[in-house]
């Protein structure tokens, strides 16, 4: 099977096509959340439009259909799982409920939901909700034997013992703070306006792959957007695969890995 590779493409025909069957140990999904297109009204407005938080087509979806399209995916990224592989779901509160009730349903057991608290969330605009500032990380295992790095994970408690070393969890929970992707991180086009909607940052990623899996070991991500997933696992020294059907979105994430010097694998 090929790795250190971008497929261009749907993800359920890729998975089913390309990836051998219980051959990958870590998957990091951050897939479509089914928020796009709700527009708001608000009173006051003086944009000359409503207000949308998120309104892209991959984003949009009929209830039944979002329950099928994440049933499908989520099946199929079971299959080529390693026995002891992990799966990370990104999501929000707008999909939490459909990812863990697919994913329950398809036999994965929930190990933890991950809080990421955005230390630069968008203001509250209508000022009828509390203000929303987490995103969650739900880590879901196939079997028993999981790879849990507790001494990398370790670094990244940002509190020390007196002697600078790395500290026990008890104060690094499954929490962790993090700012929306700004500066030269985030892709942005000619009007310098965010190239897309929801680029993750790449500490979330460093995370996760340092957490769950060793050097050379595969890390896959069916819905690739601007590349984080597999740029974070090149330079950690993980094989990587990534998949993203968007024709700009994939443009970008090939010129990412373009970066990556081959001579690191
Ligand atoms: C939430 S974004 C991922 C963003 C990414 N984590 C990043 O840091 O840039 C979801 C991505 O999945 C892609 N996508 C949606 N449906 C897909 C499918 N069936 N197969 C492959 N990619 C898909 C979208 O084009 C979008 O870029």
């Amino acid at each position: 099977m090929k790795t250190n590779i971008l497929y261009h493409g749907d993800c359920i025909k890729i998975l089913r096509e390309k990836i051998f069957p219980e051959s990958i140990p870590v998957v990091y999904a951050d897939p479509p959340y089914n928020l796009s297109g709700k527009a708001l009204n608000l009173k006051n407005n003086t944009t000359g439009g409503p207000f949308y938080k998120m309104n892209e087509k991959w984003d949009t979806f009929n209830y039944n259909d979002y329950l099928d399209f994440t049933n499908k995916w989520i099946s199929e990224i079971k299959n080529i799982l390693l026995p002891n592989g992990s799966l990370f779901v990104s999501c929000t509160q707008h999909n939490i409920a459909e990812i863990i009730t697919s994913a329950k349903d398809l036999g994965l057991k929930l190990n933890n939901i991950i809080t990421w608290y955005k230390t630069n969330a968008m203001p509250n605009i209508t000022k009828r909700t509390f203000t929303h500032s987490t995103e969650y990380v739900c880590w879901f295992v196939k079997g028993k034997n999981w790879i849990f790095n507790y001494e990398a994970v370790k670094q990244f408690n940002p509190n020390k013992t007196k002697d600078g070393k790395n500290k026990q969890m008890r104060d690094f929970l499954d929490f962790i703070e993090i700012p929306i992707v700004q500066g030269k991180e985030r892709f942005r086009g000619e009007e310098g306006r965010a190239i897309h909607p929801t680029q993750k940052p790449e500490v979330l990623l460093d995370l996760i792959i340092r957490a769950s899996s060793n050097h050379d070991d595969i890390v896959l991500d069916p819905f690739l957007g601007t590349g984080t997933t597999t740029y974070v696992a090149a330079k950690l020294q993980r094989k990587w695969i990534g998949i993203e059907q968007n024709d700009e979105y994939f443009k970008i994430s090939q010129k990412r890995m373009e970066q990556i010097n081959p001579s690191i694998f």
